[in-house]
């Protein structure tokens, strides 16, 4: 199998092949969270097959840098529009808020829980959104296919905390998937990270100023704990405000300029 096999887009998603679905031995690659909920309606079931099948991408989960040029996802969209990526919408509130007010960018969301994933799929057709493709599975599956330097604007919003540090290498704030992101990040992209959880505020303020090709964009406790005008607020986040959500923004570091490390002074910034 090459990189062009097995991806679909605007056509019926292709089933990975068989060892490949969350068959990698190797932990790191899997995904723990949940795909199924409650039965679809046939409401939900018909927005499958409708929009669904219009904007759904699908792919395998094999790794082959370069064989999916993200914007070639979107026919009507300029050459060099910019493409923002979500991790795990939900139900997509954010994503379709931002694509709503921001037309010439092209959105690409994942999302494995199938319940969430029809939750964007309706506000896509509620809203007419034209600028938004979607995938039902793991994030990396598409990352690990991206060119490098493809991306300029990358949200992570209340990933999954797994609290306990048993779980802690599920976490995707990790230092793989931070090189992945890195990679897959134009220089001067912004990577958004929303949490509420005390524990995961902690590991990602920590790991963030670990990786070299970040740089945190605050210089003061509001920066991070006041939400920007263009960063709604998610059906997560709702819930859990009793804690206090944080905000993280963090900027890809250019690749041509100081071969940055992580500095005294940057393992300073953590909160
Ligand atoms: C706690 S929910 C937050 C949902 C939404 N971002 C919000 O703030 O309302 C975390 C979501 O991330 C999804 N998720 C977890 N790991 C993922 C991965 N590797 N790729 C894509 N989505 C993932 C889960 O299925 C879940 O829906």
């Amino acid at each position: 199998m090459n990189g062009s096999d097995h991806i679909a887009v605007g056509g019926k998603p292709v089933a990975a092949p068989p060892g490949e679905r969350d068959g990698h031995k190797d932990p790191a690659r899997r995904f723990f969270g949940r795909r199924k909920g409650p039965s679809l309606s046939a409401r939900q079931q018909s927005l499958l097959a409708g929009v669904g099948r219009r904007i759904g991408i699908g792919v395998s989960s094999g790794e082959y840098p370069g064989a999916l040029e993200p914007r070639d996802l979107f026919a009507g969209l300029e050459g060099g529009a910019d493409i923002w990526f979500e991790i795990g919408f939900g139900k997509g509130e954010h994503l379709a808020w931002q694509a709503a007010r921001n037309p010439d960018v092209g959105l690409i969301g994942c999302e494995p829980y199938l319940n969430g994933y029809v939750g964007l799929l309706d506000k896509i057709q509620d809203k007419g959104l034209g600028n938004v493709r979607a995938y039902a599975d793991d994030a990396r599956h598409l990352l690990w296919r991206f060119p490098d330097a493809c991306l300029a604007r990358v949200f992570l919003l209340h990933p999954d905390p797994w609290p306990k540090n048993r779980h802690a290498a599920r976490r995707f704030v990790r230092p793989d998937n931070l090189d992945l992101l890195a990679r897959v990040m134009a220089d001067g992209a912004e990577l958004r990270i929303g949490t509420d959880h005390p524990v995961y505020r902690r590991w990602t303020s920590v790991h963030m100023a670990a990786h070299p090709d970040f740089e945190w964009l605050a210089e003061g406790p509001d920066d991070w704990r006041t939400r920007p005008v263009d960063w709604p607020e998610t059906r997560y986040e709702v819930k859990a405000l009793e804690g206090g959500a944080t905000y993280f923004r963090y900027r890809r570091r250019c690749r041509r300029c100081a071969a940055a490390t992580a500095t005294p002074a940057n393992m300073a910034k953590t909160i």
